[in-house]
């Protein structure tokens, strides 16, 4: 690659999306969630009332479908919009996150989002978070990083998150969650959750953000 992309994989819960807006400031670099590309196409494939296994028919919406990253305030510093309508907030419910695991699979939809995240590729690089950054994504990046941790402490901390926000739900029900998220992305055919060969694994479940962002950006400057 011309740019150097830092690829962040990892299971859900896993602080990814956290510390992928970290390093992405430390270093300077622009910034892929990835995981709200398939979050996307589930809302969308929703709104159009198109079954969420119709393979050819969420890929045409995949290919087809007009999303924007915009600048947000305070409460939404990165704004999602699909066909010009702000959907930010649906983007990150639980809820969303679940159905895009169902439509993650599709290999017609994967395909259709291949190209469309290599051009985020711009100077002076990228970070990048998702589930196949490193093994399907962006292979010849020598920059992979897997980032784990156990899923109760996964768990636990998506539980304070949802709490701190007023969200209503018992620790089991997330763990629930975690553990069914878990099985379909790491047991799914086309692009399973795996770190790459080469990657360097962090294990965050007793580290805090900071260790962890640190580790990573001294993990990149060394290379
Ligand atoms: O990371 P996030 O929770 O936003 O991802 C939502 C879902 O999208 C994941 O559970 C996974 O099924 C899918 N995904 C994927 N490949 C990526 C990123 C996300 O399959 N690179």
């Amino acid at each position: 690659a011309e740019f150097p992309v830092v690829c962040i994989d990892g299971p859900s819960g896993a602080g990814k999306g956290t510390a992928a807006v970290m390093v992405a400031q430390a270093l300077g670099y622009h910034l892929l969630d990835s995981g709200a590309l398939y979050r996307v196409v589930a809302i969308a494939a929703e709104k159009r009332g198109v079954s969420p296994t119709d393979e050819a028919a969420v890929a045409d919406i995949a290919n087809t479908m007009r999303l924007d990253f915009a600048v947000g305030g305070a409460d939404e510093p990165v704004q999602v919009l699909l066909e010009g309508e702000n959907i930010t907030h649906e983007v990150r419910l639980e809820s969303t996150g679940a159905k895009a695991s169902v439509v993650a699979p599709l290999k017609a939809v994967r395909a259709a989002l291949l190209d469309y995240q290599r051009h985020f590729v711009k100077a002076p690089g990228l970070v990048a978070d998702g589930r196949d950054m490193g093994t399907v994504v962006f292979p010849e990046s020598p920059y992979k990083i897997f980032l784990t941790a156990s899923a109760e402490e996964r768990a636990d901390r998506r539980f304070k998150q949802l709490k701190n926000k007023g969200v209503n739900v018992s620790l089991a029900a997330v763990l629930e969650d975690i553990r069914i998220r878990d099985d379909r992305d790491m047991n799914r055919a086309t692009a399973p959750l795996k770190a790459a060969d080469d990657a360097l694994t962090i294990d965050s479940t007793s580290l805090s953000i900071k260790e962890v962002v640190d580790s990573i950006v001294a993990f990149v400057r060394s290379r």
